[in-house]
């Protein structure tokens, strides 16, 4: 099938890679002119396990190509995947200017029938916007020319994004239309061969879907943020409580992680965006509020911990930071627990000895935004090894569960640390191994 990816980024570039491997013949567009010269030129633009290969397999196989003509993309797609960013607008609700861009661009080029499809996570109603912005442009042009517009959320994850592409759970088609319902269902026949996961639903409800799914997940996390914090407080171990409640098929063994906040793209945008339409529609959601409140209070926790045991002053103080990404597997900084946790020390004084796998230049990036150069100069330093970051440093601070932070030398690290202690967001290790080192360890809902 000939297909058209408008929007280039962790959704879109992964959606056409997986696509064109199934033999498409896929276009992706992008606004964003240095991207596009990235993947010309044979690069990725973002990290993510597997895709490169599968990027520069079909760019060398002429199924997948890279560009910033929007004639040229419109004109070639029967399907128009619309997969441009949705952030949130100032009072919490999906900005959706780029999806309403996207559409009018077809609108105001398309030549024959188009299938519209929206893979971006939108609010209950986008359909209608983005078939009535392409019938403006027609309209403008004097032409009548019959389209279709679907519903087609995406949930894959960062950091898993391909597997999850190549092998879905579900994937969700909104439509009610029949000429998009087959294609659509042609088109992802290759992915749900074992197994039909296929589930066609009007477009409302597939809208809904998404914003359920992410509100939910966020929810467990803020629930189990929230025990821990009581767990700590009457003595009992949230990890111990997080297997005797998963081992609960009602309950299952997902998401039940307590740490230090949830972050990405995603949760933070599309809690406050279905609170905005629980709004909007008159329902005010006490659910997504609170799941928004813990959350912002579980990202300033290591910070709470360090303060209770250095003070507000950490003039003089050193802090190892491992992890700056949102989550393991990606380089992605948007709303990372790590920024808050930074932001927090060298406010207080403190000199910053990061570490991050695969982030620490986006990190630098956004971090430089946040904190203006002259901080990012005196007192946030990027080193290259999770071992260089202990140089010198009193203390550790884990933010983000990379593997390789998994069995660290604590007998090396006892000897680095001039305090010999360590805060856990993650709960990575087992308190009394490592106390056994001689290490002072505290982590998230243990007492
Ligand atoms: N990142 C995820 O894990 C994930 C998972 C599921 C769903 N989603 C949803 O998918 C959507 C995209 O998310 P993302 O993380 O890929 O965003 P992103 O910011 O990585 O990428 C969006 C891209 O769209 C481009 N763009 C904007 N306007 C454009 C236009 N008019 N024409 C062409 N390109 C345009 C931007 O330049 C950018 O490269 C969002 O709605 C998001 O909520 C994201």
């Amino acid at each position: 099938m000939k297909i058209t990816v408008i929007g280039t980024g962790y959704v879109g570039l992964v959606t056409g890679a997986c696509l064109s491997e199934m033999g498409n013949h896929v276009v992706c567009l992008d606004v964003d002119a240095r991207k596009i010269e990235v993947l010309n030129s044979g690069g990725i633009p973002i990290h993510e396990p597997g895709l490169q290969e599968i990027v520069h397999r079909n760019a060398a196989a002429g199924r997948l190509e890279f560009t910033t003509d929007v004639a040229r993309a419109v004109g070639h797609g029967t399907l128009q995947f619309i997969a441009v960013g949705t952030p949130p607008d100032e009072d919490g609700s999906a900005d959706l200017q780029y999806v309403t861009a996207a559409a009018r661009n077809i609108g105001r080029l398309m030549t024959d029938h188009k299938v519209i499809v929206d893979k971006s996570t939108v609010p209950v109603g986008t359909a209608d916007k983005v078939r009535a912005a392409v019938a403006d442009e027609l309209a403008k042009r004097g032409v009548n020319l019959a389209f279709s517009v679907a519903s087609n959320p995406e949930f894959l994850k960062e950091g898993a994004a391909v597997e999850d592409f190549m092998r879905p759970d579900r994937i969700i088609i909104g439509t009610d239309d029949e000429r998009a319902t087959l294609l659509l269902r042609a088109l992802y026949a290759p992915f749900v061969r074992n197994h039909d996961r296929l589930l066609v639903m009007d477009i409302k409800s597939a809208e809904f879907s998404k914003y359920a799914a992410n509100a939910m997940l966020a929810t467990r996390i803020s629930f189990m943020n929230e025990l821990s914090r009581l767990a700590e407080a009457v003595g009992a171990d949230i990890e111990q409580v997080r297997v005797g409640i998963g081992s609960d098929p009602r309950i299952g063994t997902h998401f039940l992680y307590a740490g230090a906040g949830y972050g990405g793209s995603c949760f933070p945008k599309d809690v406050k965006a279905l609170a905005r339409s629980a709004a909007d529609a008159g329902l005010p959601s006490k659910m997504m509020a609170a799941v928004e409140a813990v959350n912002d209070e579980q990202k300033l926790v290591l910070v709470d911990k360090i303060v209770a045991q250095y003070g507000d002053d950490l003039r003089g103080k050193t802090f190892a930071l491992w992890g700056l990404a949102f989550k393991p597997n990606t380089d992605d900084m948007r709303e990372a627990p790590s920024r808050v946790v930074v932001a927090e020390l060298i406010r207080r004084g403190a000199v910053v000895r990061a570490y991050d796998p695969v982030a620490a230049a986006e990190a630098e990036r956004v971090l430089r935004l946040d904190l203006g150069d002259e901080a990012l100069a005196q007192q946030l330093r990027f080193v290259s090894s999770a071992p260089s970051a202990l140089a010198g440093a009193d203390a550790l601070v884990i933010v983000t569960e990379w593997k390789e932070f998994r069995t660290p030398d604590f007998e090396a690290m006892s000897s680095t640390l001039t305090d010999r202690r360590i805060f856990d967001g993650r709960n990575l290790y087992d308190p009394a191994l490592v106390r056994g080192f001689g290490l002072d360890y505290r982590s998230i809902g243990r007492a």
